[in-house]
C-alpha cells in the first residue's frame, strides 16, 4: 500500500526567535499508484515539502500519513531522488546503486544486491558504465544512476525533486520516457511525487498537477491531467486540447504568483510603505524544456 495523506502540514526554518514558514498548512491526498507533480515558482516550498514527506525534515505542524499511519522519519517505503544527482563520487555506478539497496533492503545477500544493481543499471542503459565513477559520466548519465538507485530499492513510494532540472531538452525527454515506461511496467505502480517547474514535463508525466504558491509555500490549485496513457509526446502536444490545457496550467501558475504580489502590496500599504508590486519573473516557469 502507499496512499499518502497530508494534513495541515507546516514547515518552518530558523530558530524560535526568528523563524520562516516555508510550507504553510498544506493538505493533499495522493492515491496509491498515482503520479502527482508539484509545480511552482522557485522558493515556493517544493523541496521542503517533498523532503518532509520523505521524513528527512520534521514538520512544525501537521502530519504526513502513509496508509493511515503518521510518519516519524524516513522509512523503507520511500525513496527519493534529489535536485542534484547526489551520487557518491568515490563509488562506481554499480556500487552507488548497491548502496541504496544496502540501506533500504538489508535482508538481501551480497549476490542478490549485486544482481539487482546490475539489472537496474541495465534498465537505465548504463551497463557499459557500471564500473565507472560518477565524475566520468555526463549529467544525464549521472541522473540515470540516481534513478536506478531509487528504483532498485523498489519502494512503493518514489519522491523526485526536479530530477531532470539540469538536463538539456533531448536528454530530459528521453529520461521522462524512461521513467514513465519503468513506472508503467510495474505490476503494482509506485506512488510518485515529482517536483518540477516545467509545465510540459508536469503534463506529460502526471495524473494530477498540484500548483503551489510562495510566501509562504501553499497549494494554490490541483488539476487532473485529461490525457490517457500511454502518452506519446508528439501525439498529444500537437492537439488543440493540449494547447488549451497547457494554457490553463500556465495561467494558474501566474495567477498563483499574482495573488502573492497583490498580497504583498496590501501588506505594504497597510504598513505605510509605497505599493510596489513584485514583477513577475518569467524565468520561474519554464514552458519550453521537456515535453517537446
Ligand atoms: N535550510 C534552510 N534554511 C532557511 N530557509 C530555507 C532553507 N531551505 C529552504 N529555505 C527557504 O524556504 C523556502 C522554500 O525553499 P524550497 O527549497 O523548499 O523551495 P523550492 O520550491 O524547492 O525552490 P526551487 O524551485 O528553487 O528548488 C525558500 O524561501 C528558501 O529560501
Ligand atoms: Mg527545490
Amino acid at each position: 500500500m502507499s496512499r499518502i495523506n497530508i494534513r495541515d502540514l507546516s514547515v518552518e526554518y530558523g530558530t524560535k526567535n526568528k523563524s520562516f514558514k516555508a510550507v504553510d498548512r498544506v493538505n493533499l491526498d495522493i492515491k496509491e499508484g498515482e503520479f502527482v507533480s508539484l509545480l511552482g515558482a522557485s522558493g515556493c516550498g517544493k523541496s521542503t515539502l517533498i523532503s518532509t514527506i520523505d521524513g528527512l525534515r520534521r514538520p512544525s505542524g501537521g502530519t504526513v500519513f502513509i496508509d493511515g499511519e503518521p510518519i516519524s522519519g524516513t522509512g523503507k517505503d520511500r525513496s527519493i531522488v534529489f535536485q542534484n544527482y547526489s551520487l557518491f563520487p568515490w563509488m562506481t555506478v554499480k556500487k552507488n546503486v548497491e548502496f541504496g539497496l544496502r540501506q533500504l533492503r538489508p535482508e538481501l545477500s551480497k549476490k542478490e544486491r549485486s544482481d539487482i544493481a546490475l539489472e537496474f543499471v541495465e534498465k537505465v542503459g548504463l551497463s557499459e558504465f557500471k564500473n565507472k565513477y560518477p565524475l566520468k559520466l555526463s549529467g544525464g548519465q549521472q541522473q540515470r544512476v540516481a534513478i536506478a538507485r531509487a528504483l532498485a530499492v523498489n519502494t512503493p513510494i518514489l519522491l523526485m525533486d526536479e530530477p531532470f532540472g539540469a538536463l538539456d531538452t533531448k536528454t530530459r525527454a528521453s529520461l521522462q520516457d524512461l521513467l514513465l515506461s519503468l513506472w508503467r511496467s510495474e505490476e503494482k505502480k509506485k506512488t510518485v511525487i515529482f517536483v518540477t517547474h516545467d509545465v510540459d514535463e508536469a503534463i506529460f508525466l502526471s495524473d494530477r498537477i498540484v500548483i503551489m504558491q510562495p510566501n509562504p509555500g501553499r497549494i494554490y490549485k490541483e488539476v487532473s491531467v485529461p490525457f490517457s496513457r500511454p502518452r506519446i509526446r508528439e501525439n498529444i502536444t500537437d492537439t488543440e486540447e493540449y494547447k488549451i490545457f497547457r494554457n490553463e496550467i500556465i495561467n494558474a501558475f501566474y495567477e498563483a504568483e499574482k495573488e502573492v504580489a497583490y498580497h504583498d502590496t496590501e501588506k505594504k500599504i497597510s504598513a505605510g510603505n509605497s505599493p510596489v508590486v513584485r514583477s513577475f519573473n518569467s524565468g520561474t516557469v519554464s514552458a519550453v524544456a521537456g515535453g517537446r
